[in-house]
């Protein structure tokens, strides 16, 4: 997958680690750059990255796997992610989470047969004053009910 990349891709990885004094240090936007293109960090990519960061792979692994907007396959065009910690649960999280599974037909890990949704369940989104709440893509939604789930989702097309 990775000797796949464009080198438009690649040009602009360059210009963003030269930026950093350390090499390690750009590893986020890397990560981004090449999630966007490629849709996922698979094995490939963590070495691919490990290579030109000049560490070792394990802190690429350890990174994509800590953070949530990193995705080890492809999700859906709307990867909606759902908090389920204490706070957001207390206030109606497992409903929230309930209420999208039947509306979208798929259980939490799944993606729906269009390719339109992926579905996840995630900690604390830092936003636990609106609890319950979750993300689209980059953008958070709180204070969920059913109904206002509902106009989210019709709102999206
Ligand atoms: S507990 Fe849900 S956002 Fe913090």
């Amino acid at each position: 997958m990775i000797a796949g990349l464009s080198s438009e891709l690649k040009k602009k990885i360059a210009e963003v680690v030269a930026r950093y004094p350390k090499k390690e240090a750009a590893i986020l936007p890397v990560l981004h750059l090449i999630q966007r293109e490629t849709g996922a960090i698979g094995a490939d990519e963590e070495r691919w990255v490990a290579g030109l960061l000049e560490i070792r792979p394990i802190k690429v692994r350890e990174v994509v796997t800590f953070y949530t907007m990193y995705h080890q396959k492809p999700v859906g065009r709307f990867h909606i992610q759902v908090c389920s910690n204490l706070p957001c649960s207390l206030m109606g999280g497992e409903k929230v989470i309930d209420h999208l599974q039947r509306r979208l037909g798929i259980k939490i890990g799944e993606t729906t047969p269009d390719q339109r949704f992926t579905l996840s369940e995630v900690e604390c989104l830092g936003a636990c004053e609106q609890a319950p709440c979750m993300m689209i893509n980059f953008d958070y939604y709180g204070d969920l009910t059913p109904e206002k789930i509902d106009g989210l989702l019709k709102g999206l097309d």
